[in-house]
């Protein structure tokens, strides 16, 4: 069966997508990428005949009707997202206009945003008995966000937050999570991570938004909002001598 590939291009940088992306990408006949949020480099690793196709100004129903038509011509077609589908892909979407044409799909699995960033930053978002959940987020915008999951509400539990689609946004969000972080807390602004021209820095909450429009970051920009960032010396559970598990005994 010839199965369309639903793959995760990672953040940009092309060693840092995984081994069965690049396969998939590399034998490609067929590639219909996300052109606003991939670097074009990574086209260099299709085959020179490949037909790759730009999605920017198209439309869920123009993209559809494309991978329709070349999977009848029995095409291997590649949709590459950036980052991991999983998030803020639009990919269910696909999926089901895939599946009522009678296309099966496979997803392929991508390095996300904030896990670049916080690699890039050579750090930990969990810190023992103090941090350890990582939210995954967004302004609200145009899109909007369900009351439950207001921004304000995930602020409260003070976790590691890691906001995407936020930089028009920034001066909202970093007014609203004032009223939760202390305004010291380190926020990092990544614009383009893993690219060529990747800016990344690290400010003080309070400095969040002027670092922001400073920039002029609009695109491609992820805030990572977390005390974690301060560096900590807390030890874990696991590698304590006095702490015994399945694969080792308490020295005590
Ligand atoms: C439509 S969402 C897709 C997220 C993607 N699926 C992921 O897992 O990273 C696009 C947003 O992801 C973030 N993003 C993606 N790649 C990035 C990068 N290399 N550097 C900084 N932010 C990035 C930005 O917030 C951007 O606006």
């Amino acid at each position: 069966m010839n199965l369309l590939s639903i793959v995760g291009a990672g953040p940009g940088a092309i060693d840092l997508m995984t081994v069965r992306a690049h396969e998939r990408i590399k034998n490609a006949e067929v590639l219909v990428w996300t052109d606003s949020l991939i670097p074009k480099k990574i086209l260099q690793i299709a085959p020179i005949d490949c037909e790759c196709i730009t999605t920017s100004s198209l439309t869920l129903e123009e993209i559809l009707s494309l991978l329709i038509d070349r999977h009848k011509k029995g095409k291997k077609i590649v949709r590459l997202h950036d980052g991991d589908p999983c998030l803020y892909g639009a990919i269910s979407e696909q999926i089901c206009g895939l599946a009522e044409a009678g296309i099966q799909v496979e997803v392929i699995p991508g390095v996300s945003a904030y896990q670049a960033t916080a690699a890039a930053l050579n750090t930990e978002l969990t810190i023992p008995g103090e941090i350890q959940t990582i939210v995954l987020s967004r302004a609200g915008g145009r899109t909007g966000m369900p009351e439950r999951e207001k921004l304000q509400n995930l602020a409260s539990i003070r976790a590691s937050l890691c906001l995407y689609l936020s930089a028009r946004h920034v001066k909202e969000v970093e007014r609203t999570l004032l009223n939760y972080y202390p305004s010291d807390t380190p926020v990092a602004i990544g614009h383009r991570v893993s690219w060529d021209d990747q800016s990344l820095k690290v400010v003080p909450l309070s400095e969040m938004a002027a670092s922001s429009i400073k920039q002029k970051l609009i695109r491609t920009t992820l805030y990572l909002i977390s005390p974690a960032l301060k560096g900590h010396k807390k030890r874990s559970k696991l590698y304590e001598v006095s702490h015994s598990h399945l694969f080792r005994s308490s020295a005590q």
